[in-house]
C-alpha cells in the first residue's frame, strides 16, 4: 500500500479493500451533540535551547454545531492554524478537552485518529494537489487509498467534479488550472470520503476577490445541500461576512469574542473585533464634511448623525419617516447597506438642518423609532446643501443618440 502524506494529513486512513462505510464511524447521531467542542484548550510549545516555552493557545472554548459554518478570525500568529491542527489531530493539546461528534479525542492514539479523520475533510491555502496527477486522479486519490473499487471511484469522482463545476477539466493537470479551479479540485478531493466536517485553513487567501466569492458560494452550497459542517480559519473579514453563521475572534491565542456573525458584526464588543468589522460596516464622514464638523451647534448648523439600522429596520424608509416626523428635510451625507449573514445591516450619515430645535426633535424621533445612532457633531448648513446638490444630468446624455 502506498503511503501518501499531504501536510501530514492524508495518511492511509483505511487499509480496507471495502468501499467506505461511514455509518459505524459516526458514533453519535444526536443533533444536539456539537461536531467540534473545545473546552479550555491550551497549547504550549516546549522551551528549546535558546527559546523559551510559548503558549500558542490559552483556555480556548469553541463549539461548532452540526450543520453550521463557523469562522475563526484573527491576525497573523494568533494561533488559528494551531487550533485547526488540534482539531484534526496533527498536534496534541497540552491542556483542556477536545471532542469531535461527542467523542473525546484529546488523548486519542494515532491509530484512533485514522478512524476519526475519515469524518474530516481538509482544504488548504495552497491547494496541495499532486502535480503529476490529473484533476480526476487527484480527487480519486483518497478513495484509492481507502481501497474503494474503480467503478465506485469513477462515479463518485464524476459526481464531485460536477458539483464543483470542473467536469470538463477531469483530464487536465494542476499546472493547467487557475487558482480558483485548483481550489475546486481541493474541495472535491476533501469531499471524496464524504466527511461530516470540512476544515478550511485560509482556503481563499491565495485567491482574488471574485474567485474568493465563487469559492465561498460553493462552500455555502456544500453546507446547505450536503449538510457538511464547516470550520473556517481566516484573517479575511469578507470570508466571515459572506460564509459563516457564527464567528470566534482570536488574538494572542485567546478567543476574545464569539457569537452569531450578525450580532458580532453589528455590535462588536472587543476592540480587535471592532477593527475587523469596521472594514465592512463603517461609513466614514466624507472628507469635504469632516473638516467642518464642530462639537458645538452654531446658529445655522445641521446636526450630523450616524444611524445604524438593523434587520427589519434596514429596509424601512428611515429618511422619509424622519422627514415626516420633523416636518423638515434631512440630507443624506453618506451610507451603505450590507448583507451580513444574509441579513441587511445599514449605516447612514444624515445631516438634520435647523438645529438645535430640529436636531433635538430628530434625536427624540430616532429614539421613538428604535434606531441606534451616534451624534457626530454639527456642520454649517450651507456647506451640506452646496455639496449635496443633485448632479442635474441632462435627461439624454450628449453621447446617446435617440432614434
Ligand atoms: N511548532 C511550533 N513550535 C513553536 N512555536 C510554534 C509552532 N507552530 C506555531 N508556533 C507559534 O505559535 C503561534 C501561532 O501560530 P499559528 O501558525 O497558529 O498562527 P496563525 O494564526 O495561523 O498565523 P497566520 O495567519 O500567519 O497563518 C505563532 O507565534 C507561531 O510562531
Ligand atoms: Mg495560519
Amino acid at each position: 500500500m502506498t503511503t501518501l502524506v499531504f501536510e501530514g494529513f492524508y495518511e492511509p486512513f483505511s487499509a480496507s479493500a471495502e468501499p467506505i462505510d461511514r455509518t459505524d464511524a459516526l458514533p453519535v447521531q444526536d443533533v444536539d451533540v456539537p461536531a467540534v467542542r473545545l473546552h479550555e484548550v491550551g497549547k504550549t510549545w516546549r522551551a528549546r535551547p535558546g527559546q523559551p516555552s510559548f503558549s500558542a493557545l490559552t483556555d480556548v472554548d469553541l463549539e461548532v454545531r452540526k450543520g453550521s459554518i463557523v469562522g475563526v478570525i484573527g491576525p497573523s500568529g494568533a494561533g488559528k492554524s494551531t487550533l485547526v491542527r488540534l482539531v484534526n489531530g496533527l498536534e496534541k493539546a497540552t491542556s483542556g478537552r477536545i471532542e469531535l461528534f461527542g467523542e473525546d479525542v484529546t488523548e486519542l492514539s494515532e491509530t484512533g485518529w485514522r478512524d476519526v479523520r475519515r469524518r474530516i475533510g481538509m482544504i488548504f491555502q495552497h491547494f496541495n494537489l499532486l502535480s503529476s496527477r490529473t484533476v480526476f486522479d487527484n480527487v480519486a486519490l483518497p478513495l484509492e487509498i481507502a481501497g474503494v473499487d474503480r467503478a465506485a471511484i469513477r462515479s463518485r469522482v464524476e459526481g464531485l467534479l460536477e458539483l464543483v463545476g470542473l467536469s470538463d477539466k477531469a483530464e487536465r493537470y494542476p499546472a493547467e488550472l487557475s487558482g480558483g479551479q485548483k481550489q475546486r479540485v481541493g474541495i472535491a478531493r476533501a469531499l471524496s470520503t464524504e466527511p461530516a466536517i470540512l476544515l478550511c485553513d485560509e482556503a481563499t487567501s491565495a485567491l482574488d476577490p471574485e474567485t474568493t466569492r465563487s469559492i465561498l458560494a460553493l462552500l455555502k452550497r456544500i453546507n446547505r445541500e450536503l449538510g457538511v459542517t464547516i470550520l473556517v480559519i481566516t484573517h479575511e473579514i469578507p470570508v466571515i461576512k459572506d460564509l459563516c453563521d457564527e464567528v470566534a475572534v482570536i488574538e494572542n491565542g485567546r478567543i476574545v469574542e464569539s457569537g452569531s456573525v450578525f450580532d458580532v458584526f453589528t455590535a462588536p464588543k472587543h476592540p480587535t473585533t471592532a477593527r475587523f468589522v469596521e472594514d465592512v460596516t463603517s461609513v466614514d464622514i466624507p472628507s469635504y464634511v469632516r473638516d467642518r464638523v464642530t462639537a458645538e451647534a452654531g446658529p445655522e448648523s445641521s446636526l450630523l448623525l450616524r444611524i445604524r439600522f438593523v434587520g427589519e429596520h434596514a429596509t424601512s424608509p428611515v429618511v422619509s419617516r424622519l422627514t415626516t416626523t420633523l416636518g423638515a428635510d434631512v440630507n443624506i451625507v453618506a451610507g451603505k447597506i450590507e448583507a451580513i449573514a444574509d441579513r441587511p445591516f445599514g449605516t447612514l450619515l444624515v445631516a438634520v438642518p435647523g438645529s438645535p430645535p430640529t436636531g433635538d426633535a430628530a434625536i427624540a424621533a430616532l429614539l421613538t423609532l428604535g434606531f441606534r445612532f451616534e451624534i457626530l457633531g454639527y456642520v454649517p448648513a450651507e456647506r451640506i446643501e452646496t455639496e449635496c446638490k443633485p448632479f442635474g444630468f441632462p435627461l439624454v446624455p450628449e453621447n446617446v443618440h435617440v432614434a
